[in-house]
């Protein structure tokens, strides 16, 4: 295991017994996954998939059926390994009577911190998450997206280095998504490693700088949004193309090959392959086609995830 590593997890598998259907559900299957220090990573995958099950495994709330996980090199069964860990539940109900400040002091009191840092760190983060007004508000008149930013609030008061959040802008609406986006930037901008769950694919594409797609428990995708996006452009096709054109466009292509008679480039932009279709035509030569190539997260995240039947939800 890579101690340099925030989470590694080694073909960590958990395997549920539903009596009442009968049957087993391998909800996490076979994971094997490194997520480096500093990054925001995102499991990414459809309701079902087994992200929550496996953000428990990472906390000890459950236990493995196989394989192994790490958080910064500390095996995950170890109560020490969670010393480091803010973590923000999916549908988390906060006892309405509290007020802001009140449940911050609280979870800053179960971390252990005296009343003078908690008092300290309550400032700090009600001024990060822009709730100072609302400290002694009672949490019944909070909206959704202020329960949310508080709850990143109470998941950071003991200043942890990896903070693990299962489906943070669930039920949030726009400017809400976009509040909690802000704050996620910058705490990895201070270098907290941020892992989140969602089943919402522009939440990850936004706030991730890398992806892993789960679908039924297994992984079947991971890496930088940027490379798994990658190939963006336009491919453009013709037969015809005098060898000295050929090479005129080779040069402001991103790539061209000669096959079997037909030219082929691809272009960046719009703009450029439609430049070079003129090209192409005024010498002479025949269009074949010109196809969009590359993809966004949305096409990649289609390709990969099958299609569920409501029987395996
Ligand atoms: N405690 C449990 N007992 C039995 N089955 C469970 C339990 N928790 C989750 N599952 C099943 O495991 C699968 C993955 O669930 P979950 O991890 O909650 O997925 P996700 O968070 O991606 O929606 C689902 O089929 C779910 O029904
Ligand atoms: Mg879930």
């Amino acid at each position: 295991m890579d101690p340099d590593a925030a989470i590694e997890t080694r073909e960590l598998t958990r395997v549920y017994r539903q009596r009442w259907r009968g049957r087993e559900i391998r909800a996490v299957d076979g994971v094997s996954l490194k997520v480096a220090r500093g990054t925001s990573f995102g499991l990414l995958g459809p309701n079902g998939a087994g992200k929550t099950t496996f953000v428990k495994l990472l906390l000890g709330i459950v236990r493995p059926t196989a394989g192994s996980a790490t958080l910064f090199g500390v095996d995950c069964r170890r109560p020490e390994a969670r010393l480091r860990v803010g973590y923000l539940p999916e549908n988390h109900r906060l006892p309405s009577y509290w007020t802001g400040a009140g449940l911050l002091d609280f979870a800053g009191a179960l971390s252990g911190m005296d009343a003078r840092a908690r008092r300290r760190r309550i400032a700090e983060l009600l001024d990060l998450v822009g709730l100072q007004e609302w400290a002694n508000v009672r949490l019944s008149r909070y909206s959704k997206g202020m329960l949310q930013r508080l709850g990143l609030a109470q998941a950071l008061m003991h200043a942890p280095s990896l903070l693990l959040l299962d489906e943070p802008t669930d039920g949030v609406d726009p400017v809400g998504r976009q509040q909690i986006r802000a704050i996620l930037r910058e705490l990895e901008d201070q270098g907290v490693t941020v892992f989140l769950n969602s089943h919402l694919l522009s939440e990850v594409e936004l706030a991730c700088r890398e992806v892993a797609i789960m679908d039924r428990g297994r992984l079947v995708l991971a890496g930088r949004v940027k490379d798994l996006t990658a190939g963006k452009g336009y491919l453009v096709t013709a037969a015809h193309v005098p060898e000295a054109l050929f090479e005129t466009l080779r040069a402001k292509a991103a790539s061209a090959a000669m096959r079997d008679g037909l030219a082929e480039f691809l272009f960046p932009t719009r703009e450029e392959a439609n430049r070079a279709v003129d090209v192409v035509r005024a010498h002479g030569g025949w269009l074949e086609s010109v196809t969009p190539t590359g993809s966004t997260l949305e096409e990649v995240f289609m390709r990969t995830v099958r299609p569920q039947t409501p029987e395996q939800l």
